[in-house]
Formats: C-alpha cells, structure tokens, sequence
C-alpha cells in the first residue's frame, strides 16, 4: 500500500460522527479527503472546513460537506501533511503554499494530526526550504530583511515563472537556513520582520500525534500531545 495513504487512513480512522474537521492540503492530505469522503458516502455525518481551494474542490468532489471557517468558533479535528518533521515534532509546511491557512486551521482545532511518509522525518528541521508567506507590497524589501537573518532567500515561482501567488493573494519566499536547531525562537525572528504574514514553521505544541506511513503499509504513530 503506499505510505501516504496508510497514513491518512489511520488518521481519518479518528474522526467520529458530529465532528467538525479541518481538511489540510497537498498529496497526503488529499489522501486523507479521499479516505473521509468514502467514511461520508458510508454514511459518516460530519462538517468541514478546507484549508486551501484545491482541498476544498476535491472534497466537494468526493461529496464532503465544505462550510467558511467564520461558521464555528474551533474544529474538533485537523488533518494534514507536512513537509519536515523533527523528532520533538516541530514541523515545516507550505511547500503546496497553504501555510496561512493550515497554520489558522490547525491552531483553531482541539486535535492535529499530522500524517506523512517516512521520508518527512528528520532529526533536525532544514533539509526543507523554510517558505515564508508576505504581502506583495515592497517584497523586494521584505526580500532583503529575511536574507538578512542568514539565509539563502528565493521567491517562489509558477510554472510560468511568475511569482507564485497563494490562495490570500500573497507571495512565497522560500528561505534556506540549514538545521534551525532552534524554530520557536526563529518563528519569532521572522514574523518580527514587517510584510510578513506567516512562516512554514509548526510548534510541536500544536501537534497531537504524527502518523508516519511505510511502504509496506505499516504505520507509526508518534503522540506528542495526547
Ligand atoms: C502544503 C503543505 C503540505 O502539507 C506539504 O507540502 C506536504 O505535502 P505532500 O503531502 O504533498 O508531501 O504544507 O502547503
């Protein structure tokens, strides 16, 4: 079976009638969409929120009920991928660019799981490009102030090699850093800088369990804060 949907599926496996339920975004949490929509098919009553519009249309697709986040004050679950995890779980996301709006997600939900493969897990967070979401206005400047703090900065682009431009109508600066020994402390550091929105870095004090796919169809679950 392939990792990524081992691990979606033990996580979906959580989700219990009534529940309001965060959708994340990228390839694992899509499998983790296509998992639930077949729980709603069987009859599963639930209401979801999806953290970008790709997620939101392949969950309309599969016939999940998509409401606006404004509708409820916290979710009881949220489920998504990342694209590093460290041992302490600490995460980096947004390498799909939907880091706003997973960061709110899954700040707002009583429970995150997050699910990945096993070629996520790292012993220190870096191997990753940190993406960092900021407003266009004078990006070249925020440019600078984020390369400043010591890293090798590049705005992301589309594949017509525009700046890439996130579902908030911002862009992506993907920072190198090398091993961030330390992503609480440059969370802060960055969000400091003006023009920032939000940076890819997750607190593993957010995070309830991981769930760690294999390719063969084994999977770990890591409880950080059961
Ligand atoms: C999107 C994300 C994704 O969760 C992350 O990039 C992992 O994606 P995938 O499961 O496709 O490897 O943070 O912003």
């Amino acid at each position: 079976m392939d990792a990524k949907k081992a691990a979606a599926e033990k996580a979906v496996a959580k989700i219990q009638e009534g529940m309001i339920v965060g959708l994340g975004s990228g390839s694992t949490a899509s499998q983790a969409i296509r998992a639930l929509g077949a729980r709603v098919r069987e009859g599963l009553k639930i209401k979801a929120v999806a953290t970008s519009l790709k997620s939101e249309y392949l969950a309309l697709e599969y016939g999940i009920p998509v409401f606006d986040p404004g509708e409820f004050t916290s979710l009881d679950i949220d489920i998504d991928g990342a694209d590093e995890v460290d041992e302490k779980g600490n995460l980096v996301k947004g390498g799909g660019g939907s880091l706003l709006r997973e960061k709110v997600i899954a700040f707002a939900s009583k429970r995150f799981f997050v699910v990945v493969d096993d070629s996520k897990l790292v012993q220190t967070l870096g191997r990753f490009a940190l993406p960092v979401e900021v407003i266009p206005f004078a990006a070249q400047l925020t440019f600078h102030q984020l390369a400043a703090l010591g890293c090798d900065a590049a705005f992301r682009k589309s594949e017509e090699g525009q700046n890439f431009v996130t579902d908030n109508g911002n862009y992506i600066i993907d920072c190198k850093f090398g091993p961030i020994s330390d992503p609480a402390w440059l969370d802060v550091k960055i969000k400091m800088i003006p023009g920032v929105i939000e940076t890819g870095l997750f607190s593993n004090k957010v995070v309830t369990a991981v769930f760690v796919g294999y390719p063969d169809g084994r999977v770990r679950e890591i409880s950080i804060n059961p």
